[in-house]
């Protein structure tokens, strides 16, 4: 089998804890740090060349929220689900944003357009019910505002995808 770029950062992330199989975690972290989430293809490498089984792996990959197995979306959505919020109807919302953009809580969208982040308070509970866009706070929302604001962000053309308009 040929071996491709991602396999030798493997072998580097590996060799960077002496191959040591009880350093699953922080080599998880540093393959997520180098490429953004944990392809299930460098999983498998990183077992073989543990020797640990891959259901280890996953076991650990999925245990912590802040790994991830999918590529991120091109925007990053953040909905409060914290206590006040969750009474102001951030279920609702959620509901409705999983429903709309056919993503699960944790999960990105089909078309990567966003990657949508369930949290306990944001810090802003006066503000409830709050999304977070970017960076960017949206406040008092309902399922239809917060709708409204997803259905406006803009999808960036794939690097290296059809197209190439401007
Ligand atoms: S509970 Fe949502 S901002 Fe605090």
């Amino acid at each position: 089998m040929e071996m491709t770029e991602e396999d030798s950062r493997i072998d580097e992330i590996v060799a960077r804890y002496e191959g040591e199989p009880g350093m699953l975690i922080p080599m998880l972290q540093d393959l997520q740090a180098e490429l953004g989430y944990l392809p299930a293809e460098q999983l498998r490498r990183l077992a073989k060349r543990l020797d640990v089984p891959l259901t280890r792996v996953y076991a650990v990959a999925t245990f912590y929220a802040s790994f991830r197995l999918a590529p991120k979306g091109q925007h990053e959505v953040t909905l409060c689900m914290g206590t006040v919020c969750h009474l102001k109807g951030a279920p609702a919302i959620s509901e409705a944003i999983c429903r709309e953009f056919q993503v699960e809580p944790g999960g990105t969208t089909p078309d990567r357009l966003f990657t949508f982040q369930p949290v306990n308070c944001v810090g802003a509970c006066a503000l409830a019910p709050v999304m977070v866009v970017d960076g960017k706070y949206h406040d008092h929302l309902t399922p239809e505002s917060a709708l409204e604001v997803l259905r406006a962000l803009p999808a960036e053309p794939e690097p290296g995808g059809e197209g190439g308009a401007k």
